[in-house]
């Protein structure tokens, strides 16, 4: 029998149901030590947890952060692509900047390098677009990638077909435009305005 013989019958029922061991009661004003491993467990527990959440978080930024990279890679395509169509060459065509043979071809290569990138940056779907972007990829680029791909070799056909007979303003202007029709049959499917 491990029931105090001592505890008075009013809290004997109370006592009775606590389990084995922990049925004598502290004296009064003293701590029932019992309690304090599992207090201290249930501290534990949320501390944990909490280190869990955390380093599921870290995972998350870090693949959301791989992500975001990617979006950034194929705008960065994009942009650069327009630095030399609309930088240079239709700034040329319009007048802005003087005709420049030497620039318009070093542009027309500019352009070429990067279009045969298109396929490979466009890979991978980031499932995101650039923070701030003011056009984004719609999500059709890779639920029919093929089609998405089919768009390039006319781009890199109206650029063959205008390198290195570029001789005069009018000459470069039907560059610009063969090519940026061809650069339009993309967009006009595959890229979305954000804002
Ligand atoms: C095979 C498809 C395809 C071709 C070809 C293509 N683009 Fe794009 N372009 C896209 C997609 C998709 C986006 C939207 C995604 C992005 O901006 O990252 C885009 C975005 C752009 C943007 C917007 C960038 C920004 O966010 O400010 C410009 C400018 C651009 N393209 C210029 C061109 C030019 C110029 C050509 C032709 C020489 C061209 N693109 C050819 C698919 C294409």
């Amino acid at each position: 029998m491990d029931r105090d013989p001592r505890a008075s019958p009013a809290a004997q029922p109370v006592n009775g149901d606590l389990p084995r061991g922990r049925n004598k009661r502290p004296p009064r004003g003293s701590i029932d030590v019992a309690d304090l491993p599992r207090t201290r467990r249930a501290g534990e527990i949320p501390m944990k947890r909490t280190m869990i959440v955390a380093g599921t978080l870290l995972l998350g930024a870090g693949a959301v952060m791989a992500q975001q990279e990617i979006a950034v890679q194929q705008d960065n395509l994009m942009r650069s692509i327009a630095k030399n169509q609309y930088g240079v060459l239709q700034k040329m065509s319009k007048g802005d900047i003087p005709f420049d043979k030497a620039a318009a071809d070093q542009a027309i290569a500019a352009i070429e390098a990067d279009v045969a990138k298109i396929a490979k940056i466009f890979e991978i779907n980031p499932k995101q677009d650039v923070v701030n972007a003011t056009y984004g990829s719609s999500p059709k680029v890779w639920q029919n990638k093929a089609d998405f791909d089919s768009k390039i070799p006319p781009v890199q056909k109206a650029i063959a077909d205008v390198k290195g007979k570029i001789t005069d303003n009018a000459s470069l202007k039907a560059a610009y435009t063969s090519i940026n029709d061809r650069c339009n049959d993309c967009h006009e499917t595959y890229r979305v305005k954000l804002k």
